[in-house]
């Protein structure tokens, strides 16, 4: 194990994360969603966990076991992410958000299954309110982390939304690359500090790209 672990370098630090997609509904059996599988933020939150800190997990519907020795809170729309980011946020140390946000909702949902109808269906959509850039607003003295998810102009888009956010770092990755990303079990990322550092990783493994971001997050902390 790297230092990090062994020196419990996260010891009583509050760290809380978002995994997985989240989902806006049309009626009670259909919904918008993503591809998002949460194997990131779920490495992130057990690579924390084994610094020591304590670890909440805010995730979207994500396939398989969570994590144990951290607390889990099961969330469906961004809405409810949003709520729940905000009612554990004053105490933490260390706030990673790598959901996969639905970026739209339906205007409407409907209590009832909807029955087909003649013709085209036409679905009048919303932006959703983006979580990273309300908690970026109310930052005291958390260290924020968003990702960024690119298909081209890595960089600016990543620079941009660290901005924009208000983030104190953005993990960027290009998710135009197949054989990285989304469900994959490996990833190459470039993380972009406020602090003007482009930090590079290589690609790999999710767990060991996770202990060295948390170390990189940890090394910002107060
Ligand atoms: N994010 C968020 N709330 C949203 C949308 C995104 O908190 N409604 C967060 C994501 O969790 C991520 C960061 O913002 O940490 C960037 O997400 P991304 O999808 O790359 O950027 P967007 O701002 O949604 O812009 P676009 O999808 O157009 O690139
Ligand atoms: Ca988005």
């Amino acid at each position: 194990l790297s230092g990090l672990f062994q020196a419990k370098k996260l010891e009583n630090r509050h760290v809380l994360i978002s995994a997985g997609p989240t989902i806006e509904r049309i009626d009670p059996v259909r919904y918008l969603t993503n591809d998002s599988s949460g194997k990131m933020g779920i490495a992130l939150a057990e690579a924390a966990r084994d610094a020591g800190a304590l670890v909440t997990l805010v995730h979207g519907p994500i396939r398989g076991t969570l994590p144990s020795g951290i607390t889990t809170i099961d969330v469906e729309s961004g809405d409810e992410m949003l709520e729940m980011m905000l009612t554990h946020y004053d105490q933490q140390d260390l706030v990673i958000m790598a959901a996969a946000v639905a970026d739209y909702r339906p205007t409407v949902t409907y209590d009832r299954k909807q029955k087909k109808i003649d013709g085209p269906l036409r679905i009048e959509l919303e932006e959703t309110t983006d979580i990273l850039r309300t908690l970026g607003e109310r930052k005291t003295t958390q260290v924020l982390v968003g990702f960024a998810a690119e298909t081209e102009n890595l960089e600016h888009h990543a620079q941009q939304k660290l901005i924009r956010k208000q983030a104190d770092f953005i993990v960027a990755n290009d998710v135009s690359r197949a054989d990285i990303g989304f469900s994959s079990d490996e990833n190459q990322v470039t993380v972009y500090g406020k602090d003007e550092t482009v930090t590079p990783y290589a690609q790999q493994s999710k767990t060991t790209l996770a202990q060295n971001l948390i170390k990189q997050f940890a090394e910002a902390l107060r």
